[in-house]
């Protein structure tokens, strides 16, 4: 399976590095292409590689939107996305950080599906921050968690099982709805990280007995 990853910067490059160490061939895309060759060569996986972005979406099943939420409104004529598998790690963070531009009633993942009804979003990974993929997914012994939410089971299923192929613990967090608590959840974490200055190693986690 293909994986393209639309956006090369902190979070499009810690995804490409995670699914670089996995079977799955990766596609990174950008509006630049020469920037994007040049996190590649700096990432040295044999199965990823650069590309434009309406080339990726189209050799590729599964999609993961790695630029801020406001340039996904811009992306709908970019490429093909009929019949994909959308990832959506966007959170819809204010400029300011001061809080999320979307929610309550709707989600940064809902309204990304309003802009691609052809595609099956998924919402996932938006609760990592991209230094983790630095590092790796593992806290003291524990799997990085990820929460999946999404409407189609089958779309759900094909996220789940990358995530824990990547090495994630990956957690089903019901339907695409849910993506309302799953972005104030990361609001949270980047509160932590950096408002309460527990930095960028910290990941949320749910347990259970
Ligand atoms: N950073 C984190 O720890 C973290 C954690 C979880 C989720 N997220 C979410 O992940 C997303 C990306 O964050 P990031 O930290 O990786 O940001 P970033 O480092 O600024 O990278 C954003 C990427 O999106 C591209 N981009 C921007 N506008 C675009 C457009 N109109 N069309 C196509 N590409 C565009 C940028 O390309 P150019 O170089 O051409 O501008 C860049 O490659 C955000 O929605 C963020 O909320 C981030």
């Amino acid at each position: 399976m293909n994986i393209a990853i639309i956006g090369s910067g902190n979070i499009g490059s810690g995804l490409a590095l995670t699914f670089g160490q996995t079977a799955y061939n990766v596609i990174l895309s950008s509006r630049n292409e020469e920037s994007t060759r040049a996190v590649v060569a700096k990432l040295g996986k044999t199965n990823v590689k650069a590309s434009n972005i309406a080339d990726a979406v189209k050799a590729s099943e599964v999609v993961i939107l790695a630029t801020p939420y406001d340039a996904v409104s811009s992306l709908t004529n970019a490429a093909d996305f009929s019949g994909k598998i959308v990832i959506d790690v966007t959170n819809p963070v204010k400029a300011d950080f001061s809080g999320l531009s979307v929610g309550f009633e709707t989600s940064a993942a809902e309204e990304i599906q309003k802009l691609l009804p052809q595609a099956t979003v998924v919402k996932a990974f938006n609760t990592v921050f991209a230094q983790v993929y630095e590092q790796g997914l593992e806290f003291d012994g524990h799997k990085a968690q990820t929460f999946v939410a999404a409407n189609d089971d089958v779309a759900k299923q094909t996220v789940l099982s990358l995530a824990n192929e990547a090495g994630f613990e990956a957690v089903d967090a019901g339907a695409l709805t849910n993506a309302r608590y799953l972005e104030p959840l990361a609001y949270m974490n980047i509160h932590f990280g950096y408002m309460l200055n527990k930095g960028t190693q910290i990941i949320p986690a749910w347990l259970s007995r």
